[in-house]
């Protein structure tokens, strides 16, 4: 019998999940389905007891739904945990498990879409909302020596703070703050790209052979602009990570493995 997932938002139409998923299912041979639903703004929680009642085994959940699949799960992987959102949800009888692949999904495609080392790196992560929250561990467990900058410093500081160990160096600060300073790697993890607007860099911020990377995809952010024009080495956009934490999140439903390489390849027109 055909396993079913779907991924959850507001709005969703345009989601590239059905078909990452699709091309995942073919290419291992899983038999499964995918779709995207439509979930009310109020009706989230609905939404995953009417798919648990069909009998979905999981679902991927996105904006603006994450906290609240938080909220819902009733056991949280640490990913999850730290990250205080959820994007993937598996359902197990009574158990409604919680994970966040996203920062796994952001690493993997540094580190072997565009093949960048991460350890001991100076990565500068702006913004401290939860797309910030989402990849802020996955980054410490690759080694990466972390700023996290925000236009309200205190909740930059707060996020770092609520990640430092004796294994992770990370910092929160303001804009001021990183003036003079140089990085290898710059991640835009702020929601500036939606509404167009620009985020208060120092021109000289990219350190020689530095990556720019914005989470977003689908058209060139102000700052895939302002990194192409102030000496970034590599521009990317997020297209990578949404399907490298969508394998992730096939892996964890499905412990299958699929060509990630392939797919992406095929969502940029390349195949
Ligand atoms: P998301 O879930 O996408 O992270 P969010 O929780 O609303 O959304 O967080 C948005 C983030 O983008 C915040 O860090 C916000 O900064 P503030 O905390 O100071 O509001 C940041 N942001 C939005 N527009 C920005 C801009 N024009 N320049 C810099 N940061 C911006």
């Amino acid at each position: 019998m055909t396993d079913k997932y779907a991924v959850i938002g507001n709005p969703i139409a345009h989601s590239k999940s059905p078909l990452i998923h699709k091309m995942f299912a073919e290419q291992t041979g899983q038999d499964i389905s995918y779709e995207a639903v439509l979930a009310p703004l109020d009706g989230f929680a609905t939404t995953v007891k009417r798919l648990r009642d069909e009998g979905y085994k999981g679902c991927n959940v996105t904006v603006p739904f994450k906290f609240e699949a938080f909220q819902l799960a009733t056991q949280l992987t640490p990913l999850a945990e730290k990250a205080q959102a959820v994007n993937t949800l598996k359902f197990d009888g009574d158990t409604i498990l919680g994970n966040n692949t996203d920062g796994t999904g952001l690493a993997q495609d540094i580190l072997y879409n565009l093949k960048i080392a991460l350890n001991n790196k100076r990565v500068l992560l702006m913004g401290a909302g939860g797309a910030a929250y989402g990849v802020t561990l996955p980054l410490g467990h690759v080694g990466a020596k972390l700023t996290i900058v925000n236009r309200t410093a205190d909740k930059a500081r707060a996020l770092a703070s609520s990640h430092i160990s004796d294994k992770f160096m990370v910092s929160g600060c303001s804009f001021d703050e990183i003036a003079g300073q140089q990085f290898d790697v710059v991640i835009n993890a702020t929601s500036a790209g939606l509404t167009y607007s620009e985020i208060p860099l120092p021109p000289t911020i990219f350190a020689p052979g530095a990556l720019a990377y914005d989470m977003m995809y689908g058209r060139e952010t102000p700052f895939m602009k302002f990194a192409h024009e102030h000496g970034a080495a590599i521009v990317s956009d997020g297209l990578g990570m949404l399907v490298e934490q969508a394998a992730e999140s096939f892996w964890w439903w499905r412990s299958a493995r699929p060509d990630t390489r392939l797919v992406l390849e095929a969502l940029r027109g390349k195949k």
